[in-house]
């Protein structure tokens, strides 16, 4: 892993060289405006041009401690499980869409926007699934994106439409059944296939682990590049961001990977942040701290990259994560704002 650079170093370096290739856009005149006092508690009310996004359970809406934040704070959101394969569809052709319903219902109420996720995922294939023929997995495969895409149709910004197709260690694509049984196509069969099914949808490949320059980004940019090449309709990638505040990718490797990713037309998302603080050494404020940053200098190379439209978290509060044992989210379990909101805060309003 290269040095960390700070945050402005990595603006410094996209200065230097031409500004279109950090992003394809005109340069920022300055920094987005701090927000007025009174909209300093609430991340979406920060002017940065950005949606600010998490992750949300149908479940907690009716929670008031959980709503309060959610209400103040998010204009985009996100089902953590309830819009994937498995949990809509248990039996085949019998699907269930009531709680991915509450949750666009919600949104609705709120004038915020709704990321669906994710209609082809290895790890959201309902068990009858396994079982299938290659011929029968097609039909499976074409009727569920037809009937969950078109369910929602018109409703939503966007869809993660595949999720985590590429090996971890970038060789090629993840084995999975899709690949087994539909072959390398299905990637391309799933964007044409949500496309049809609703036309307005952003469309987006979402992917771990390719966050900055590597390996497995390298095969992430070949994949979309190619699929741009077959005319299959592609708009963005998404950059999951689970990390560890110990080790975290270089801002200015991650700058670099959304600025080439941008450099094909494409949207780049911080799509799934969280930020895990339990091996930070030190105290308990060293690891807050540590926390702080990470949120901090991550969002901010969002929201200076024109093509970045959005950071979403996997969550809120540390309450409720699918990270067991640590506390990687910017509410504490009691709904306290950390130090790390206060990162995110000043990032979204150009500090
Ligand atoms: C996780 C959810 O948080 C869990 O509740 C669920 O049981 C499993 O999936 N990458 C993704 C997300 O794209 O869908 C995953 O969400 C976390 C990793």
């Amino acid at each position: 892993m290269t040095a960390r650079r700070t945050p402005a170093m990595g603006f410094v370096a996209c200065a230097m060289i031409a500004w279109s290739a950090c992003g394809g856009g005109p340069a920022p005149s300055s920094p987005t405006p701090v927000p007025p006092v009174s909209d300093a508690g609430s991340l979406k009310a920060t002017g940065s041009g950005k949606l600010v996004g998490t992750a949300i359970q149908a479940g907690f809406l009716s929670d008031a401690r959980y709503r309060a934040v959610l209400d103040r704070e998010f204009n985009y959101i996100t089902a953590e499980y309830q819009m994937k394969w498995d949990a809509i569809e248990t039996s085949p052709g019998v699907r269930d869409f009531s709680a991915g319903d509450a949750i666009v219902a919600y949104a609705d109420s709120q004038g915020a926007r709704v990321k669906g996720h994710t209609l082809i995922w290895h790890g959201s294939v309902p068990s009858w699934v396994g079982g299938l023929s290659a011929a029968d997995l097609r039909i499976a495969f074409e009727s569920h994106i037809r009937a969950v895409a078109g369910h929602y149709r018109g409703r939503l910004l966007a869809w993660d439409v595949v999720n985590e197709a590429v090996a971890d260690d970038g060789s090629g694509l993840r084995d999975t059944v899709f690949r087994q049984k539909l072959g390398d196509g299905y990637i391309a069969d799933a964007f044409r296939l949500a496309h049809e099914a609703d036309p307005q949808a952003l469309l987006f490949y979402n992917d771990y682990g390719g966050e900055d320059m590597g390996a497995k980004s390298n095969r992430i940019y070949d994949l979309v590049k190619g699929l741009q090449a077959q005319g299959v309709p592609v708009d963005g990638v998404g950059l999951q961001m689970h990390i560890s505040a110990n080790g975290r990718p270089s801002d200015a490797s991650i700058s670099a990977n959304m600025a080439r990713l941008a450099s094909l037309g494409l949207l780049v998302n911080i799509s799934e942040m969280d930020v895990r603080i339990n091996n930070v050494a030190g105290s308990t404020q060293a690891r807050l701290d540590a926390q702080k940053s990470a949120y901090h200098d991550i969002v901010r190379l969002c929201v200076m990259e024109p093509k970045c439209h959005a950071v979403t978290f996997w969550g809120f509060t540390d309450a409720h994560t699918w990270i067991v044992g640590d506390t990687p989210l910017l509410y504490d379990a009691q709904y306290v704002r950390k130090p790390a909101y206060f990162g995110v805060l000043d990032a979204l309003s150009g500090r």
